[in-house]
């Protein structure tokens, strides 16, 4: 099955955990795209959906899904997302799609939050996809001298690099810069995401770490259950 594939039957499976009435966190990527897809293909009632990211507000309001904003919610029921890794003990890598603020917003006010992936994105030790780091433009380069001293600490030689695209450097839905660091392994993920929030002109780092209760992996055969 190809991890498309994979990634769509986690989606699907993780829609079916929705009830009517929830308030629900839609997280961003290819994988949350299939769950927000699946969701609206239940039409189920009195839903309220908070979205992480000016993408996912895109899609869900084609298809007809009705949003909210985290202002207007005291709670959200349940967050489903994808991740870049997931680790030990429900350890995640996330910030691929550059989301990753807002998306720690969310996730840090739900009841419960679900990721979804397909079966690579599952890993031993977290570290071998790129830890997206999310820092204010101004001053961007002096931050990120102060973000290669801490991976030199944690023993990661190589400095994070500047996200960029086609168009140049990739700003977030908030205006900010992502560095991203290829740590190769990180050996203690809740020192270096403590290390990281410690500087002033980091937002936010893509370790999520302790906030996922449940991973739903699509495989070749179905999908496996994480707890
Ligand atoms: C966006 C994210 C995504 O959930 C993560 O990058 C996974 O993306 P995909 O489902 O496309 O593989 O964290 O910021």
């Amino acid at each position: 099955m190809s991890a498309d594939l994979q990634k769509k039957t986690a989606g699907e499976a993780a829609a079916e955990r929705i009830q009517p009435g929830m308030t629900v966190g839609l997280g961003t990527g290819s994988t949350a795209a299939w769950f927000v897809k699946a969701l609206a293909a239940r039409n189920l009632a009195d839903l309220r959906c908070v979205p992480t990211s000016e993408a996912t507000a895109d899609l869900a309001r084609s298809l007809g899904l009705p949003l909210t904003t985290l202002e207007d919610v005291a709670r959200i029921d349940i967050t489903v997302d994808g991740a870049d890794e997931v680790g030990p003990g429900l350890a995640l890598i996330k910030g691929g799609g550059a989301a990753l603020l807002r998306e720690k917003l969310v996730w840090e006010r739900s009841d419960r939050c679900v990721v979804i992936a397909d079966a690579a994105k599952v890993v031993k030790a977290l570290g071998r996809f790129a830890l997206p780091i999310e820092v204010v433009a101004f001053g961007h380069k002096t931050t990120a001298n102060r973000i290669a001293d801490v991976l030199a600490d944690h023993e990661i030689g190589m400095p994070a690099r500047l996200r960029t695209a086609d168009r140049g450097i990739v700003r977030t839905d908030g205006g900010n810069v992502i560095y991203d660091a290829a740590c190769g392994v990180i050996a203690d993920p809740a020192r270096l995401a403590a290390d990281l929030k410690s500087l002033t002109g980091v937002v936010e780092h893509g370790l999520f770490l302790d906030l996922a209760e449940e991973a739903i992996i699509g495989t070749d055969t179905g999908v496996e259950t994480l707890h």
